[in-house]
C-alpha cells in the first residue's frame, strides 16, 4: 500500500490535488482512501460531498474521510494533559494558563495523523491519500513534539527526573509523581507516534508539495523540503498548480503565463531531481468527483496511475552533525565526483553543482546563521562545515 501525502502554502490547492489524485487512482483501478488531516476539512467542499469522522465510500473504489483529531485527543492525550495541568499548578502557574500551556502545539494535526496511521493499518486500501495541513507543519511538529513535550512530560528518565526534583524544590508543596494512567497514557501515546512517524517516514510513504509558480510559495516550498529531508521524509514529486495558458492575446493572461514560465525553471532547479508536475488553472472551481478525475488526468496522464513519482533513491536526505563547535551539514551523494563539484554558500542557499547540474538547497534554519569554514566529499556524502558567526547572533 502507498500513502501520498500533500502539503504546500496555505491555499495553493493541497486539498484539490489531493482529492484529484484520488479520485483518478481510484477510477484507473486503485483501491483508494482520501483523508482529511487538515483541522480546516475542506475536502468535503472540494468533492461535494457530506463527509464525517468514519471513511465512506462515495463512489466504487473510493472512500473519503474527515479525520476527527479532537476525539482521539480526549482519549490519548487528555489524561497526560489533566496530570501536566497538576504539575503547573503546584508551580503556582495559573490553571487557566496551565490549560493553555498544555495543548499540544499542532495537537489537532499530529492526533489527526494517528487516526491515519490507524486506517493505513487496517490496510484495506491500495493507496490512502492525505490532505495535509500548510507546509508540512504536521509533519515537522512530530519528532518535535515526541522530545519536547513528551519526554520532557513523562518521567522515565533520570534527568527529567532531576528536573522535576529541583523543580519540586522551588514549588510550595512538591510536585506531584505522575500515577500510573498517566505514565500509561504518555507511553501509549508516546509509541503510538512514533508508529506515526514509522509510516510516515517509511518506504511506502511519499510526500507531494504543491505549490503555485510564485517567489514566496516557491521559498516557502523550498524550506519544507528541507525540513522533510532533514526528518528524513521522502519528497517526490513537486505540483505546480494554476499555471496560466500560455495562449491568448490578452496581456494579463500573458504577463502572469511568462511569469509563471520563468519561477517554473527555477522550481525544477530547487527541487530537482523531484519531478515538478504541471497542473493548469482550471477554468471553473474544480468541485465534485468528475471535475477532479478531469485534474488528475491532467495531472498525471490519462492512463497513468499517480504511484511514485520518483525512485525514492531520488529523494533529498540530509542531516545536522555537531562537531565540537561547528556543525557539519550531510549530503548524501554516492555518485559525486570531487573534480566535477562546487558549491557556493548564497544567502540563505547553499548552490551545489554536480556534474554540471545546480542545485540550490534552503539552508536549514539553524545553519542560516553560521558560516562555511569548509566541505569535503567523503563516504559518498559532501560534507560542509559551519561554524556559528556571533556577527550574524547579535541582536542591534
Ligand atoms: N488547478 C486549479 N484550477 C482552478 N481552481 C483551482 C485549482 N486548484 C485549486 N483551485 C481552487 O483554488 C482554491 C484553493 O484550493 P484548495 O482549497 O485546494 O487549496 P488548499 O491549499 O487546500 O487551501 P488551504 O491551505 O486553505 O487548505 C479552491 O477554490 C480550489 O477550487
Ligand atoms: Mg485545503
Amino acid at each position: 500500500m502507498r500513502v501520498l501525502l500533500f502539503t504546500g502554502k496555505g491555499g495553493v490547492g493541497k486539498t484539490t490535488v489531493a482529492a484529484a489524485t484520488a479520485v483518478h487512482a481510484a477510477r484507473s483501478g486503485v483501491k483508494t482512501l482520501v483523508a482529511s488531516a487538515d483541522a480546516a476539512h475542506s475536502l468535503a467542499d472540494g468533492l461535494g460531498l457530506p463527509l464525517g469522522p468514519d471513511p465512506v465510500e462515495i463512489e466504487p473504489g473510493l472512500s473519503a474521510v474527515h479525520v476527527d483529531a479532537r476525539a482521539r485527543g480526549e482519549r490519548s492525550w487528555r489524561a497526560v494533559q489533566e496530570y501536566l495541568i497538576g504539575v503547573l499548578d503546584t508551580l503556582g502557574v495559573d490553571p487557566l494558563a496551565a490549560e493553555e500551556l498544555t495543548v499540544l502545539p499542532g495537537a489537532e494535526e499530529v492526533l489527526a495523523l494517528l487516526e491515519i496511521r490507524d486506517l493505513v493499518a487496517r490496510a484495506d486500501h491500495d493507496l490512502v491519500v492525505v490532505d495535509c495541513a500548510p507546509s508540512a507543519e504536521t509533519l515537522r511538529l512530530l519528532p518535535e513534539a515526541l522530545h519536547r513535550y513528551l519526554e520532557a512530560s513523562l518521567p522515565v528518565e533520570r534527568r527529567v527526573l532531576r528536573a522535576m526534583a529541583t523543580g519540586a524544590r522551588a514549588a510550595r508543596g512538591g510536585v506531584p509523581r505522575p500515577r500510573d494512567h498517566v505514565v500509561e497514557a504518555a507511553e501509549r501515546l508516546h509509541a503510538e507516534l512514533t508508529g506515526v512517524r514509522e509510516v510516515l517516514a517509511g518506504p511506502d510513504t511519499s510526500v507531494r508539495l504543491v505549490l503555485t509558480p510564485e517567489a514566496m510559495v516557491i521559498a516557502e516550498a523550498r524550506r519544507t523540503l528541507t525540513a522533510l529531508a532533514l526528518y528524513g521524509y521522502t519528497v517526490d514529486g513537486v505540483v505546480a498548480n494554476r499555471l496560466m495558458p500560455a495562449d491568448g492575446e490578452d496581456g494579463w493572461r500573458s504577463g502572469w503565463a511568462r511569469a509563471q514560465a520563468h519561477r517554473l525553471v527555477e522550481a525544477e532547479v530547487a527541487f530537482h531531481p523531484a519531478p515538478v508536475l504541471r497542473l493548469g488553472y482550471a477554468a471553473g472551481e474544480p468541485i465534485g468527483p468528475d471535475a477532479l478525475a478531469e485534474l488528475g488526468a491532467d495531472l498525471y496522464g490519462p492512463d497513468a496511475v499517480p504511484g511514485l513519482l520518483a525512485p525514492p533513491g531520488a529523494a533529498l536526505r540530509l542531516r545536522v552533525e555537531r562537531e565540537d563547535d561547528e556543525f557539519v551539514l550531510v549530503l548524501p551523494m554516492p555518485d559525486a565526483d570531487r573534480s566535477e563539484m562546487s558549491l557556493a554558500r548564497i544567502g540563505d542557499d547553499l548552490a551545489v553543482q554536480v556534474a554540471g547540474h545546480r542545485r540550490l538547497l534552503s539552508l536549514p534554519s539553524g545553519l542560516r546563521r553560521c558560516t562555511v569554514v569548509g566541505a569535503r566529499l567523503a563516504g559518498g556524502a559532501l560534507r560542509v562545515r559551519f561554524r556559528p558567526d556571533p556577527t550574524l547572533w547579535r541582536v542591534p
